[in-house]
């Protein structure tokens, strides 16, 4: 009988949660959690397809592994290359055994105890569903910081976008269960949450109550215990008025807001079926910062997109001087199956040409970065401590409410304590140092008294 599971996660926030939720389920099954494969009798990838070269690396994993598959091991594909490439996986890599697709995982009990009766290639592919994956037993693994799924699945269709494939349409869970979970959580201590979907602006509560995402937030922020919430990922089209009004009125909601842009040119953005234009992206972005004082805001943008020429290119480096992002993950197009743009557009930006595009937006960005964080110097704010350090051993690193990376020597008086134990904390820091990616600081008044543990 199998005991021992290893996951390996590619991709983004909703599939860190996915695999929280994965490990959930085998930890109710008797299944142990093991850091490395070695050790695993069975061995998950939870796979991510938004980009082609994201998609490879699952078969970059297996094909390391070849040989366990000798030492009785079980190997399965979760998530959006599973449901993308689906049976075709097990002819590439016989020694995959489970196929499932980010849609099926309600199967997975069902199919684990399947393949605990000795079943093999069993697949999990419908994506013909109005469920969400809802289970008690996720097993989270920061200790204060919770995802809670509201909606899954996207119906933009954007011509770039694999997702509305390998997740299938919108499905909004309830309130009542999202309010629940996180009443449970901050019980159990968490202090901050992170709503997740592919467009959480959508989120629309399926029972009769028809909560909206502006209500929903509220509900949330009024969680007692909870002193952040987040959300991600908004499309600027279904950013309402409602929403900005509900994120002005509670301090507990972040003061940041991500809002992938994707390109600075209107003609660009009606190929990609973004269905905004520039000017009302540029005016979003204006009633935003109108109505919620020192918000920050980051944003996605894609280059090379088919057709796009020097000048809409131009247009997308005079958009993000315009908005003056505080971060901003960018990437080169790449064509993924099914979408209308493979099927419709050439993939015409020369490899060389998006290079050199992205060059530029980084370079672009990483000084509008420095300077926002160079404004912040003498500053004080109130960082949620989430971390030791990557940087340097003994401080300690966190986020402010508009998501700023700041690392801390943690206050003098409590000099005693390990930098672990500061993490849930929120403490007063003055900022002294910027850099393009974080900044550092010394924490105010640096008595010790001052943080508030929770
Ligand atoms: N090529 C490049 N980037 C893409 N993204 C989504 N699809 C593609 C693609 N085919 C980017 C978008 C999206 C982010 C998650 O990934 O910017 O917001
Ligand atoms: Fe993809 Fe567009 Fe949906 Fe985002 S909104 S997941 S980019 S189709």
């Amino acid at each position: 009988m199998l005991k021992t599971f290893y996951i390996e996660t590619f991709g983004c926030q909703m599939n860190v949660h996915d695999s929280e939720k994965v490990a959930g389920t085998l930890l109710r099954f008797g299944y142990q959690p093991v850091d490395n494969v070695e050790e695993a009798d069975l061995v998950f990838y939870n796979t991510c397809s938004i980009r082609e070269k994201a998609a490879q690396k699952v078969f970059s994993r297996l094909g390391q592994f070849r040989k366990a598959r000798a030492e009785g091991k079980i190997f399965g594909v979760l998530g959006c290359v599973a449901q993308q490439e689906g049976e075709k996986i097990f002819e590439a890599v016989p020694h995959v055994n489970l196929v499932v697709g980010s849609a099926s995982y309600n199967r997975l009990p069902e199919l684990l105890a399947q393949l605990e009766r000795g079943g093999r290639r069993l697949t999990g592919l419908s994506l013909d569903t109005d469920q969400t994956f809802e289970t008690e037993f996720t097993r989270r693994e920061n200790p204060f910081r919770a995802y809670i799924t509201i909606i899954e699945g996207c119906d933009k269709h954007c011509a770039y976008c694999v997702v509305p494939f390998t997740r299938g349409p919108e499905r909004s869970r309830t309130s009542r269960s999202v309010i629940e979970e996180t009443r449970r959580l901050a019980g159990d201590g968490y202090t901050e949450i992170q709503l997740l979907g592919q467009n959480v602006n959508s989120y629309r509560d399926p029972s009769p109550s028809r909560v909206s995402f502006a209500e929903l937030l509220t509900r949330v922020a009024e969680v007692p215990g909870i002193r952040r919430v987040r959300f991600t990922t908004s499309h600027p089209r279904d950013f309402c008025r409602e929403i900005v009004a509900v994120l002005d009125s509670r301090p507990v909601l972040c003061n940041h807001v991500h809002l992938p842009v994707q390109s600075g040119s209107t003609r660009v953005l009606a190929a990609m079926r973004r269905r905004y234009t520039r000017a009302e992206y540029l005016d979003l972005v204006a009633r935003i910062r109108a109505a919620i004082p020192n918000v920050t805001l980051s944003t996605d943008m894609i280059v090379g997109f088919p057709g796009e020429t020097a000048a809409d290119f131009e247009e997308t480096l005079s958009l993000v001087e315009a908005v003056q992002y505080h971060s901003m993950f960018s990437f080169k197009y790449s064509a993924r199956p099914n979408t209308l743009a493979s099927r419709r557009m050439a993939d015409d930006v020369s490899e060389p040409e998006k290079t050199a595009r992205i060059l530029r937006l980084q370079a672009l960005q990483r000084g509008i970065q420095t300077r926002l964080h160079e404004h912040a110097l003498g500053t004080t704010v109130d960082v949620l401590v989430d971390a030791a350090s990557r940087r340097r051993s003994g401080e300690i690193s966190g986020r402010t409410t508009g998501n700023t990376v700041v690392n801390f020597p943690p206050p003098p008086l409590a000099q005693g304590r390990r930098p672990a134990e500061w993490i849930g904390s929120i403490v007063p820091v003055t900022i002294r140092r910027a850099g393009p990616n974080s900044v550092w600081g010394e924490a105010a008044g640096a008595s010790g008294g001052s943080t508030a543990a929770s």
